[in-house]
């Protein structure tokens, strides 16, 4: 097969949807790889290490489009590479198409058959190519939230660790899932002294028979999660419930219960943010104060370490890309039923229920989309 991967054109998105191991890969099982010039520089790639790899270089995304049979990305296809998206074509990238009616029109105005990452299942009931940017979000949240923490960003002037004679910084967690097991697991290798707040008893007994020790746990009822917030120097929110907004566990009230220059890290802010006063904000103004608390909400971290996210998106994505240009999305997706849970839209139809319930459109059913 053919396989293509542009240069991402959103904007501040530096990652890239192959790496020069992914494409080593694919070469090696038999197919052919073009890469857009300077698609990997942004993640550290330059073409040479592509080329080194056995792909090809091509000058622009025309280019790609033109000739790939399958377009693997990192972010939504932008209007203008939707454009280019034809029928029989193979779409592999995050996609996220329930809040965004435009691209989904075009999605399936193209004809093409879009694979979403972020639909794509596990055996545990998990999303194995959204998992790996939770990790790194999570991983990076001690990170800026230690950085906001300092006298000359707002905050309250605490170092993590603490130093012999002066006690850590406190560092409260509210949700203990991917994010905030990452989150929980580098702050208390900073040195704080951190709590996980759930609401899951059976996430909390997981955690705490794992990282007894490291962290402690607690339930995150609304009484605890503001008491617990009212002793924080740290609060990282990292709540989800599927397919809902975040719920507001702080209120702008209650900010007046938390210790001045506190910094609040809210990774949930891409469904909405857990705290009433977060709004998205960018990697180039990443912080802000409200009544005295910093925030830090910026809707899409991985991009700070685009090489680290880019690595680990590939090693996520790699065995699925080679599955489906090994055999065509028919068998492939047939093999193997998470992979067809990625299927969004094919062939002009919308393929995936949730988003067709968002969005008030008929979907075709994947099996049926199978035998179309
Ligand atoms: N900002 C970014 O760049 C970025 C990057 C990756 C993920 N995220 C977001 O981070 C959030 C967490 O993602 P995840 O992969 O860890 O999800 P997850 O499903 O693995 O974990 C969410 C946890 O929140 C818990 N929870 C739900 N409601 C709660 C409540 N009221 N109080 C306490 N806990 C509650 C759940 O029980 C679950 O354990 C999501 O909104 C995700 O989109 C943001």
């Amino acid at each position: 097969m053919h396989i293509g991967c542009p240069k991402e054109i959103k904007p501040q998105e530096f990652r890239v949807g192959i790496t020069p191991n992914a494409a080593a890969e694919a070469v090696a099982h038999g197919h052919q790889v073009t890469i857009q010039t300077g698609a990997g520089e942004g993640a550290g790639f330059p073409d040479a290490d592509y080329i080194a790899a056995g792909a090809a270089i091509a000058p622009t995304a025309e280019d790609i489009f033109a000739n790939a049979e399958m377009v693997v990305k990192v972010k939504e296809p932008q209007a203008v590479e939707r454009k280019m998206l034809r029928e029989g074509q193979i779409l592999f990238t995050y996609l996220h198409l329930a809040p965004d009616p435009d691209q989904t029109r075009d999605l399936m105005e193209s004809g093409a058959t879009c694979i979403a990452y972020e639909t794509v299942t596990d055996d545990r009931g998990g999303l194995p190519l959204l998992a790996p940017m939770s990790e790194v979000a999570g991983r990076l949240a001690p990170q800026v939230g230690a950085w906001t923490l300092q006298k000359a960003n707002g905050g309250r002037g605490v170092l993590m660790g603490g130093v012999p004679g002066v006690g850590p910084a406190r560092v409260l967690v509210i949700g203990g899932g991917v994010v905030g097991t990452h989150a929980a697991r580098i702050a208390a290798g900073m040195g704080a002294d951190v709590t996980v707040l759930d609401r899951s008893l059976p996430r909390l007994r997981y955690l705490d028979d794992t990282f007894s020790g490291v962290f402690k746990t607690s339930y995150a009822s609304a009484g605890n999660t503001i008491e617990l917030a009212g002793y924080a120097d740290m609060i990282i929110g990292a709540v989800l419930i599927p397919g809902a907004a975040a719920p507001k566990l702080i209120s702008r009230a209650q900010l007046a219960d938390l210790k001045p220059g506190a910094a609040l890290v809210d990774v949930a802010i891409d469904q909405g943010g857990c705290f009433e006063t977060s709004r998205a904000t960018t990697h180039q103004d990443p912080i802000y104060e409200v009544d005295g608390i910093m925030h830090y909400c910026v809707a899409n971290m991985p991009g700070a370490v685009a090489r680290t996210s880019t690595i680990a998106l590939g090693n996520a994505t790699m065995p699925f890309m080679l599955s489906l240009a090994d055999k065509g999305w028919r068998q492939a997706c047939e093999d193997d039923p998470h992979l067809l849970n990625g299927l969004n839209v094919h062939a002009g139809r919308l393929t995936y229920y949730a988003v067709g319930k968002a969005l008030g459109i008929d979907v075709l059913s994947p099996n049926l989309a199978l035998k179309a």
